[in-house]
């Protein structure tokens, strides 16, 4: 008989699901078959129960993993190939768990699914006794609906260390999201370490509290690494944002020769839009942004770079030689035509070395490169714009996918209706959705336990709205759900928020 998928305690939904009598039993006899292209997930996944098991699954490679007794087997398998780069087949017996996937990140879900299918002390990463390791019999077949299922966490209105940018991206990745979108850049700070430009975290990383202390710190370019390693294993892909020409504060007062004015500036300890913004007529900005993509290039293997295009006031170019020198050289007839013209050349460069730019609605203004994808965020007619004009496009509009917003303003049930799609598009334009993001500013989240508070439980709902298909997405189904994976969180000690009923009427 047919089940429904809500009936097996996963975030999100799977696509469909088949229960069945009984259970299969983790034990110390208990081994790991895989494929030698699955190797990496059975090792770890082996290791990412070691803790609460007080034992490691020993992973046996093999050419041909047959399903076999006591064995839970991970297969890269050629004929799931329906359930295309992401999607999994796990089918749970009683003597055995049989996981195929097309493709390494599959597995990876697949073994994401097993986890929250164990008993929620399975996450711990202390032993836990007296547990039995029991995964209910059902078979569960899965793909995602989005291949872009995106968390931004802004690490420069507050610092946040490697253990807590590694811990944001575990979690995301037990929700099967898979883009980091890393605001590494803004006005309060900067937080990527430059060997071209060392007076970027020397001066721009810190800032002067209300106290006059000083509040900051970076990430090394061997930290970043890591964190890089980390989140690949995890099918993670890590999309830097470096902002420009707004939002770039912290690199002015560093190099104050890249502002219209001179300077001086500071590093911000306050929030909200200031007009100091790099300028765009002088020849120098663009070769400082160019020589410091090259170095995040060399970092970041990700197709996909941010390069922020937001909120960038034209104050300070109405009033800047060389920024009217350019808008006349180049014949542009004012300062939104010299914010676009400033984005294409950034989007050229980064085309010319094989990358993608991304950037918020804002650079839609003026007129933009067809490659260059937005992510629109004020709301859903630049989205409808950016699709038509033909551009991929990225979801995290204000109304539904703003994490550090209240919780009145964005309940969670709110967040888990969010549709996702854009009416009257045609399916052409439709496709250009790459999918959504939930973002987590930090200007009023300044340390992990609030940063919790904000995004879960909302990320795993938006987790849903980017992989389970729309048409069986319920708030009742996932509420019940939610029960369980609370219980999970609690154990992974996330500190989540309270969701509460949407507003009536
Ligand atoms: C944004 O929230 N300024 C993208
Ligand atoms: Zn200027």
């Amino acid at each position: 008989m047919a089940s429904t998928p809500g009936e097996l305690n996963i975030i999100p939904l799977p696509v469909s699901v088949q229960v069945a009598e009984g259970s299969f039993v983790i034990t110390s006899d208990t081994v790991i078959v895989a494929t030698p292209g699955a190797t990496p997930e059975a090792c770890l996944f082996a290791q990412q129960l070691a803790p609460a098991l007080g034992f490691e699954m020993p992973v046996e490679e093999h050419a041909d993993a047959t399903p076999r007794k006591g064995a839970i087997c991970l297969r890269l398998d050629p004929q799931p190939a329906s359930l295309g780069e992401e999607g999994y087949r796990l089918s749970i017996q009683p003597d055995r768990i049989d996981l195929a996937a097309y493709r390494p990140a599959g597995l990876f879900y697949g073994c994401q699914s097993i986890r929250q299918l164990l008993p929620a002390e399975a996450l711990s990463a202390e032993v836990a006794n007296d547990v039995e390791w029991s995964v209910a019999c059902a078979t569960v077949e899965d793909k995602p609906r989005f291949s872009w299922r995106g968390h931004l966490f802004d690490t420069s209105r507050h610092f946040f260390t490697v253990e807590e940018v590694k811990r944001a991206i575990d979690l995301i990745a037990f929700h099967k999201m898979n883009v980091f979108h890393w605001h590494l850049v803004d006005d309060q700070g900067w937080r990527l370490e430059s060997k071209r430009y060392p007076k970027l975290t020397e001066t721009g990383a810190w800032r002067k509290t209300a106290l006059g202390v000083d509040y900051g710190g970076y990430y090394t370019q061997d930290e970043v690494q890591d964190i890089l390693a980390f989140a690949a294993a995890r099918h993670v892909t890590v999309v830097p944002e470096i902002e420009m020409p707004g939002h770039s504060v912290a690199a002015l007062a560093s190099y104050p020769y890249l502002g219209c004015t001179g300077g001086p500036y500071e590093v911000r300890p306050d929030r909200g839009i200031t007009k100091q913004v790099y300028c765009a007529g002088q020849e120098e900005t663009y070769q400082f942004i160019f020589n410091l993509l090259d170095e995040v290039l060399d970092l970041f293997p990700s197709q996909f770079i941010h390069i922020g295009g937001d909120e960038c006031p034209k104050d300070e170019w109405s009033a800047c030689q060389n920024c009217q020198a350019r808008i006349r050289q180049e014949n542009l007839q004012d300062e939104k035509q010299l914010q676009s013209y400033f984005i294409h050349r950034v989007d050229e460069y980064l085309a010319n070395r094989g990358r993608r730019m991304v950037g918020w609605d804002e650079i839609l203004e003026g007129g933009l490169a067809p490659g260059a994808v937005v992510q629109a965020w004020r709301d859903v007619e630049h989205a409808k714009a950016a699709a038509m004009e033909g551009h991929d496009v990225i979801l995290s509009p204000t109304s539904h996918c703003y994490l550090d917003y209240a919780y009145d303003k964005i309940p969670t049930e709110l967040a888990h209706g969010y549709e996702a799609v854009l009416e009257e598009l045609t399916a052409e334009q439709q496709a250009h959705i790459l999918g959504i993001e939930g973002n987590t500013w930090t200007e009023e989240v300044p340390d992990q336990d609030t940063y919790d508070y904000h995004t879960y439980p909302r990320l795993s709902a938006l987790a849903e709205v980017a992989w389970s298909p729309a048409p069986q997405r319920a708030w009742e189904s996932f509420s019940m759900r939610l029960q369980a994976l609370k219980q999970r969180l609690e154990v992974l000690k996330v500190k989540f928020g309270e969701e509460q009923p949407a507003p009536t009427g």
